[in-house]
């Protein structure tokens, strides 16, 4: 029976490039579309640019554009990109559209009618001199746990601590430097604990990967508060039914742009919005990113239990991307923009490397360089086009691109090839994709190791039928193997396609064998990677960002801290640096980022509070020689007091370097 699917991605946000970290969702779903519509299902693919908060009206600002023309020019920018990596929407629309307008007062409405949404007045920072409301993201000042300056008004970067706005010491509007003051506002809440018994049905339904689900309960646990939903102007969005000057937050309209985008491609296309998005024919699944979960698995599906929409069949979430096992690094040119990317290599090589690494399971993936390389010469070039390149120019200049029919031993090759359908079908239906990648190359080396036994080479010579014989069988198994990875090499198998002479391959052709068939003249299909290009893309990655564009207010991105104010020399012997030996590392509990260190300097002890824990384990400093501030006044934390500071460099995460000393100078020497 043919199903009726709705699928969307998360809606990148518009004052951002598309980066290779994006692009696990994207190919995730275009891979799962792709596969849908081959087994001959209508598969619908909606996606959109999101389009409002602060960072855009700020973005613009400081690009002296209107925020419609940065959107305008970010829509067309995303657009570009994901199709170059042959992702493929059915729509791709944008926030800023009269259907998100009429759904967002729509869903509104219906909520307040329900009751569902209270309104209260809230003291907020402000900025007298910007004239507006300053978002936690874009308040900075001294952390007041450990006391580092310029952080975020809502977590320090250094020693791992969250806090709201108002604790910051020494705040700061990040756009004007000023002060900002206390201001009262009226704000609309949306009230999400009447949800909890629904959503939490809707959790035991199986609405989401367990792992997912287990989040959730830890969040039920702890209660579900009120949602603040409306922003005061200035503020790029939409209006508030019957307000001035107050807008719908980007995030209430921004998961309504799924249904914008599904409107607008169903009145363009002569379909009813309601069959499609609200009735029970067709399903409807979102794909997500695990640091959206909150948004998606709570906030959205009761938004639309409340104003009467239908709630998704299912939330499939995906962990992060990691290159070379460490968080994507401007410094190290791994923060690859997919503009950067596809100047320089083939889409489809990311493409197979992602999908060779996909499950089901919300698992962070990594991409090392060494081994997309490797694994794409190896499997796409040495495994799959090579039966196409073993194959094609023989039957073209040697037996007149005819095939004939396959002898037992071709027949036993193909009805092996062909056993595995279910299963390749079922793991693209659980996205197990890494799976059907695993497969479909044992199956590529079973087809290859037949071509060897056969020596076409050596057969073609005295007899040109046996080997005829021999290229129905491999030019069939090619075939197949085009058709299995066809979801995830589009670009690939229009090619094969065509060198092939089948027109257009869906699973439905798996079991018919090409027999007495001409094929077309082979053209190349995939060429080698050579690493100078994998580093040219990583050095442009590099040149391309000196700069560390505005935070998003949603953004987790540390950005660059400013260089502090001038000290003078003398300032600066105050520092009494000494090489300390750590002599015991232990985990924080409550405190990812923080190390607790004991520190030998020789006479005396130390135990410091350090904020590397995303780049050590505390087995491997044990034993180290640093470098550490031994007059530091000693600091109170919430976790202990730290008495000391340790030298480490990077801007943050992972991405931490501690200066450590080699074997020679002795604890409590003095470092100058
Ligand atoms: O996290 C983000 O980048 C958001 N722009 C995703 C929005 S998804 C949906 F809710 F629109
Ligand atoms: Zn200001």
């Amino acid at each position: 029976m043919t199903r009726k699917i709705a699928v969307t991605s998360a809606l990148p946000y518009a004052n951002g490039p598309i980066h290779i970290g994006h692009l696990v969702e994207y190919l995730q779903t275009d891979i799962w579309v792709r596969y849908q519509k081959l087994c001959g299902n209508q598969c619908l693919y909606f996606c959109a640019d999101d389009t409002h908060g602060t960072a855009i009206m700020i973005g613009a600002r400081d690009q002296g554009i209107t925020p419609e023309q940065l959107i305008a020019k970010a829509h067309n920018e995303h657009f570009n990109d994901l199709s170059a990596f042959h992702i493929e929407f059915d729509n791709y629309y944008s926030t800023h559209s009269p259907e998100n307008r009429q759904f967002s007062e729509q869903v509104f409405n219906a909520l307040n009618e329900k009751g569902s949404i209270t309104k209260r007045t809230i003291k907020q920072a402000y900025c007298d001199n910007c004239k507006m409301f300053l978002p936690d993201r874009y308040i900075r000042g001294e952390c007041p746990r450990c006391h580092a300056l310029d952080q975020y008004g809502d977590n320090c970067e250094v020693c791992g601590g969250t806090h709201s706005p108002t604790e910051l010491i020494n705040p700061k509007c990040s756009q004007c430097s000023e002060p900002p003051v206390k201001k009262e506002s009226e704000h609309y809440f949306f009230k999400l604990g009447d949800y909890e018994q629904p959503l939490k049905e809707l959790m035991a339904r199986g609405h989401t990967h367990q792992s997912v689900a287990n989040k959730l309960d830890e969040w039920f646990e702890a209660g579900l508060k009120d949602w603040d939903i409306s922003r005061d102007g200035p503020y790029f969005g939409f209006n508030i039914p019957g307000e001035d000057d107050k807008y719908f937050y980007v995030w209430l309209d921004a998961p309504i742009g799924y249904m914008a985008s599904c409107k607008n491609y169903c009145e363009k296309n002569n379909l009813d919005f309601n069959t499609v998005w609200n009735g029970d024919e067709w399903e409807l699944y979102h794909f997500i990113g695990k640091d959206i979960v909150y948004f998606h698995a709570l906030f959205w599906p009761a938004m639309l239990m409340g104003s009467g929409f239908k709630v998704a069949d299912n939330l499939f979430v995906h962990g992060f991307l990691t290159v070379d096992g460490t968080k994507m690094s401007k410094s190290r040119g791994t923060f690859i923009k997919a503009a950067t990317y596809i100047k320089h290599l083939d889409p489809e090589y990311l493409r197979y490397y992602y999908a060779g690494k996909l499950t089901a399971a919300v698992e962070d993936i990594d991409l090392s360089i060494e081994d997309f390389i490797n694994k794409t010469n190896s499997d796409l070039v040495g495994k799959l086009a090579n039966l196409a390149s073993r194959s094609g120019p023989m039957l073209t200049k040697k037996l007149d691109s005819k095939l004939s029919s396959l002898d037992e031993t071709g027949r036993s090759l193909i009805d092996k090839l062909i056993a595995v359908k279910e299963q390749i079908i079922n793991d693209y239906e659980k996205l197990n994709y890494a799976s059907v990648v695993r497969t479909v190359a044992a199956l590529a080396d079973e087809a290859n190791r037949y071509v060897e036994q056969s020596q076409p080479w050596v057969t073609i010579k005295t007899d040109a039928e046996t080997t005829r014989t021999t290229m129905t069988a491999v030019i069939n198994s090619f075939k197949i193997l085009t058709i299995y990875l066809k979801p995830i090499l589009p670009a690939f198998a229009a090619k094969a396609e065509r060198f092939l002479n089948t027109g257009e391959l869906a699973f439905a052709d798996i079991e018919n064998v090409l027999e007495n068939h001409t094929i077309n003249k082979f053209e190349r299909l995939f060429e080698r990677i050579e690493k100078d290009k994998v580093d040219a893309m990583i050095d442009e990655s590099r040149e391309s960002q000196s700069t560390t564009p505005e935070p998003t207010e949603e953004s987790k991105a540390p950005a660059c801290e400013p260089i502090a104010p001038e000290i003078t020399f003398d300032d600066f012997l105050k520092v009494d640096l000494r090489i300390a030996k750590v002599i015991e590392a232990s985990a924080v509990e409550g405190a990812d980022k923080l190390l607790a260190l004991k520190l030998d300097l020789g006479d005396i002890q130390k135990n410091v509070f350090a904020g590397i824990a995303k780049a050590y384990e505390p087995e491997q400093l044990v034993g180290k020689m640093v470098v550490c501030v031994a007059n530091l006044k000693p600091r109170k934390m919430k976790f202990g007091v730290s008495e000391g500071m340790i030298l480490a460099a990077g801007p943050g995460g992972p991405e931490i370097f501690m200066l450590t000393v080699d074997e020679g100078p002795k604890p409590g020497q003095r470092v100058s």
